[in-house]
């Protein structure tokens, strides 16, 4: 079976079962901006989750393209993927736990469907904890079902829950289907640490909110959401152990063996990095927002991709230019099913092609810098390495790059050239530097006063400083009335003449997730992360500097306050 009937089958079994087939969403979530990118099929559908009405029903499925970076480190291996596509269906306070496990198995088992073999599934279900009790429940469905009592295991929280997809948001207890890759018998007891017994379809029962305090609640509506990857599904259905080996990957794969003259099977890792990574950088590129390789957020992860493509590109003796003779293949494979990416093919070439001529200008360079012993910041900053790549290079040659030292440098530098580009000193460096230290310190109070008046919806979207004014992004559709405006002045002042002391905390990144604390969680570097406190009133995940006390900011007033892009309003403010 390949990609295409996958998809096919799998949209006919719920269009049978009365699901209303809903296009793809971006990969840019449009309605979470506390991640860079559309993470599971059910990201798109978080209002719906939460009970507001979709148009389409109460029954939907979809093929969703999803990217993970979280898993970036783990591509070379045989089944990770930072761009993967997801099969789900949905029931928006529709059939619960029964409908759901009955329609999965019989969608994997029914010879109609994908035939696969019973005796060789096991499943995982939540074994509780002290924010959901155990599902007996869905156990009991599996039992039910035909499933010995072996091949069901309880999980805790770790396992066997998922969501929410953002920082705050729908979430549940999930059973987890798994199948037997193994050539010899499959065990009578399911193992879930024996890695041929490989997930192939989650079903989540989404009756749970966590909110920005870290509790959960429960929903009042039920929901079901279910993600089926797609090209681990692929690889079990045709015997293969390697996701590479399927349809979506060996055009891509045979393409590089062509032009590299070597062959996949010495080199896997290096190949399936290309694969991997290109193909997210395509579809990045290719997603309606237009998004361009930058310095920051997702133009920050299309850079990283594919200068690290390039780096195992040059590993494999990859000629120049390398990347934009593998999009046709790309565009092959998914051109049909994703018609933008093939409408928009000569545009994703272009812009590749730019980045590949930048880069490639100074990787080799670079790398005689990093052998003679250059700094991971002047790397950064001459050479144009992501830190990543650096640390991706030192940990092959065991060295070791002090991650901390390169933050604090990178921050300085950002307060410098901050300062530096408005090319007017008021008051030599060392003053226009304080400065913009209390705009920054301003920037924390103003976000945590526009939610407490606008609502928690409220997250940064941008900032820029310099020594005049700051200038802030934020999630917000409205135009903001005088009155708020007021009231977020009034508070921030307010907050300064009481003048606080500004903490600074460091914790695991782990430990400030748990603690809901404000910060852009994806793509940091390093697992402890510094939190700056002022008081009670705000708290963030931040590399800093602040100011000492919140009186060293003077008067705090709103200048302008304007549309920045949909869903996005943007405020300039000055110190006084
Ligand atoms: N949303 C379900 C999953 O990603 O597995």
């Amino acid at each position: 079976m390949n990609s295409f009937e996958i998809r096919k089958k799998f949209l006919k079994f719920f269009a049978n079962q009365d699901h209303q087939i809903i296009p793809s969403a971006s990969l840019i979530p449009e309605n979470d901006p506390t991640v860079l990118f559309t993470t599971a099929g059910m990201h798109p559908l978080v209002p719906f989750l939460m009970g507001e009405k979709h148009p389409a029903g109460r029954r939907l499925a979809s093929i969703q393209p999803c990217i993970r970076t979280g898993d970036i480190d783990q591509v070379g291996d045989n089944v990770h993927h930072t761009f993967f596509e997801m099969l789900g269906n949905w029931s928006l306070g529709d059939y619960f736990k029964k409908e759901a496990i009955e329609f999965s198995f019989d969608f994997l088992t029914n010879k109609k469907w994908l035939n696969l073999d019973r005796n060789k599934m096991a499943v995982s279900v939540f074994a509780g904890d002290n924010d959901a009790p155990q599902d007996k429940e869905t156990k009991k469905i599996w039992l039910s079902l035909g499933f010995p009592e072996e091949r069901i295991k309880e999980l805790t929280k770790k396992n066997n829950w998922w969501g929410p997809a953002g920082q705050t948001g729908p979430c549940g207890p999930d059973t987890e289907m798994f199948y037997w890759t193994g050539t010899e018998k499959a065990p009578k007891e399911f193992n879930p640490e024996n890695s041929k017994w490989m997930e192939i379809w989650n079903n989540v029962f989404m009756e749970y909110f966590k909110n920005n305090q870290g509790k959960y609640k429960t929903l009042t509506q039920k929901n079901v959401d279910t993600g089926m990857g797609l090209e681990r599904t692929l690889a079990v259905l045709n015997n293969l152990s390697d996701n590479y080996q399927t349809d979506v990957f060996l055009p891509i794969i045979k393409k590089i063996e062509e032009l590299s003259g070597k062959k996949y099977d010495d080199y896997k890792k290096e190949f399936r990095i290309i694969a991997d990574h290109l193909k997210a950088a395509t579809f990045i590129i290719g997603d309606k927002y237009e998004i361009k390789p930058s310095n920051s957020g997702q133009g920050y992860v299309i850079r990283r991709l594919l200068r690290s493509s390039i780096r195992y590109g040059k590993k494999l003796g990859l000629p120049d230019k390398f990347l934009i003779k593998l999009i046709p293949k790309i565009v092959e494979i998914y051109g049909e099913t994703y018609s933008y990416i093939k409408e928009r093919e000569n545009y994703i070439i272009n812009i590749i092609d730019h980045e590949e001529e930048k880069f490639e200008k100074t990787l080799e360079k670079g790398l005689k810098e990093f052998e003679k012993g250059k700094n991971a910041f002047i790397l950064y900053t001459t050479y144009g390495f992501p830190i990543e790549l650096t640390m991706e290079i030192a940990k092959e040659k065991g060295v070791f790059i002090d991650l901390e030292k390169f933050n604090n440098e990178l921050k300085k530098h950002q307060e410098l050239s901050r300062t530096a580009s408005v090319g007017m000193f008021k008051g030599g460096l060392a003053d226009s530097g304080e400065k913009a230290v209390c705009y920054h310190t301003a920037t924390h109070l103003l976000l945590a006063a526009l939610r407490q008046v606008l609502g928690s919806h409220v997250y940064q979207r941008g900032s820029n400083i310099n020594v005049e004014r700051l200038r802030f992004d934020f999630s917000h559709s409205n135009k903001m009335t005088e009155q708020q405006i007021k009231e977020v002045e009034e508070i921030v002042n307010q907050k300064i003449k009481d003048n606080i002391p500004i903490i600074c905390q460091e914790m695991s990144l782990e430990e400030a997730k748990n603690k809901n604390i404000m910060g852009v969680f994806e793509n940091k570097y390093g697992q402890r992360v510094k939190i700056y406190a002022i008081g009670n009133f705000s708290q963030e995940i931040c590399g800093g500097p602040h100011a000492k006390k919140t009186s060293a900011l003077g008067n705090f007033k709103i200048i302008k306050e304007e549309s920045s892009s949909a869903g996005t309003r943007r405020i300039k403010a000055k110190l006084l």
